[in-house]
């Protein structure tokens, strides 16, 4: 198995991966063994962010890393919450508290826009870097289009999950199995096209 350091201290994202990579020979160790404090994300685009996250890890732990920048884009916030998803309520909570307090923002402001008009879009970048001064990392990116709603439903994944309807399925993306999730979303089509990408290295 190739190690390679995973650049998220999202559990979330970690399980996402982790599925997908296992069965390619990729262990990934999450940076949390080498990091203490996250890097700042100064970036103004998901894969600036997923470069400067993706180098640092490499940098920490002398190994290959993997960094994800993902994101919610709603249109009728022109783009919001975008690269600000994961601090949307704030950036003073953490985790489960954090998820709920970003959806619960998201409903209120999204309170006066007629349902039909909630169209939006998870965006996400992945980085990988052979090492930290790597100048040709291989970058690979995908969007998954739903809408907004007002109710939660679900208890799979993460974010906001529970409030993305999922266009192909007729349900939110937290009602999807995790194996379901990562064959349709932004995620899992980014991990396929790293996955050729890597092959081709
Ligand atoms: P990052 O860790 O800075 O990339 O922040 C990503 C944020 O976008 C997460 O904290 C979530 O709020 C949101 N997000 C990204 N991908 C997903 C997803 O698959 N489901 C739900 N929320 C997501």
């Amino acid at each position: 198995m190739k190690k390679v350091v995973l650049a998220s201290g999202n559990a979330g994202k970690l399980k996402e991966f982790g599925q997908c990579l296992t069965p390619v020979g990729i262990e990934l160790i999450p940076q949390d063994q080498f990091i203490t404090q996250e890097v700042e994300e100064t970036g103004l685009s998901f894969v600036e962010n997923a470069i400067i996250k993706a180098r640092y890890a490499a940098q920490m732990s002398g190994m290959p890393a993997l960094a994800d920048d993902s994101g919610l884009e709603v249109d009728a916030l022109g783009g919001a919450p975008g690269i600000y998803s994961a601090r949307y309520a704030g950036s003073s909570l953490t985790g489960q508290y954090k998820d709920a307090a970003n959806c619960a923002q998201l409903v209120k402001d999204l309170a006066p826009i007629p349902s039909a008009q909630r169209s939006a879009r998870f965006q996400c970048v992945l980085v990988y870097m052979r090492h930290a001064k790597d100048p040709t990392p291989l970058i690979c990116q995908a969007s998954w289009e739903g809408m907004i709603v007002d109710s939660a439903k679900g208890e799979h994944g993460f974010g906001y999950d529970p409030i993305f309807q999922v266009l192909e399925k007729d349900c939110r993306a937290a009602q999807l199995t995790p194996k379901e999730k990562i064959a349709i979303s932004h995620r899992g089509k980014a991990l396929a096209k790293l996955q050729k990408a890597l092959a081709e290295i």
